[in-house]
């Protein structure tokens, strides 16, 4: 199964593809992740592409479609995987197809998550991650059980250095002019589902609505 994450900075994506993840055994491919992942170990890409990330830019397509066709190329990716965070461009979104396409495969599902903007800095200013093993927590919304500490694996949790107020309102800024055009790219070929995952709608609820889709289309 193949399954696409849209929506804007905070709207749930990584929480849903974590959850995504357990139920279903196949990887969740991040391109956020892979970009930190590659700042954090000092590679050509990583350097090229935090610049961007801490002005609230989007890299480079050639640079993030050159990643994905390695990543995807790698054997976990064989039953399937759940995309987070690509593409985020009508040029990503074109290569994407040619990237399945070589590969004999195509998309099952996309999912947009849609939640207002207001909440959306409420989020992002609260949210804590663990750089070990990636989980996510919100200082209220879902706070570990020990402050600033993993609950999986007792990692010291760490604020994201774009999740600051004038780097999110780029960032919002990008989904909106760059990013929501996706939705008539997959609507027109019938593919797109929206997911309310409003103020109230706990992460649970909203899983339990996006595996309804899933279920529903088969
Ligand atoms: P990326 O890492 O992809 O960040 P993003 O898209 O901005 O999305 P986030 O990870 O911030 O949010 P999310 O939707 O995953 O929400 P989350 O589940 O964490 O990209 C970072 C940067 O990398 C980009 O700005 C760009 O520079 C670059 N980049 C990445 N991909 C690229 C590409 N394809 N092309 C070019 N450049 C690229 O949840 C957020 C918070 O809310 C958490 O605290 C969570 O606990 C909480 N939460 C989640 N769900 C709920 C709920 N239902 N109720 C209450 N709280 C909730």
């Amino acid at each position: 199964m193949i399954m696409m994450l849209l929506g804007a900075p905070g709207a749930g994506k990584g929480t849903q593809a974590q959850k995504l993840v357990d139920k279903f055994g196949i990887p969740q491919i991040s391109t956020g992740d892979l970009l930190r992942q590659n700042v954090r170990e000092g590679t050509a890409l990583g350097a090229e592409a935090k610049r961007y990330m801490d002005a609230g830019k989007l890299a480079p397509d050639d640079l993030i479609i050159r990643m994905m066709d390695d990543r995807l190329g790698k054997d976990d990716c064989a039953k399937g995987f759940i995309l987070d965070g690509f593409p985020r461009t009508v040029p990503q979104a074109d290569a994407l197809l040619g990237l399945l396409k070589k590969r004999g495969l195509a998309l099952d599902h996309v999912l947009s998550f849609e939640v207002p903007e207001a909440e959306l800095m409420a989020r992002l200013t609260g949210r804590r991650t663990c750089p070990a093993c990636n989980s996510m927590y919100h200082v209220t919304a879902n706070p570990p059980r020990k402050e600033g500490l993993c609950d999986k694996c007792g990692g010291v949790l760490i604020e994201r250095s774009d999740d600051n107020d004038a780097t999110i309102s780029n960032r919002l800024k990008v989904y909106r002019d760059q990013t929501a055009p996706l939705k008539d790219f997959y609507g027109r070929n019938g593919l797109l589902c929206e997911v309310t995952a409003s103020p109230g709608a706990t992460p649970d609820m909203v899983f339990e609505t996006a595996l309804a889709i899933i279920g529903r289309k088969g």
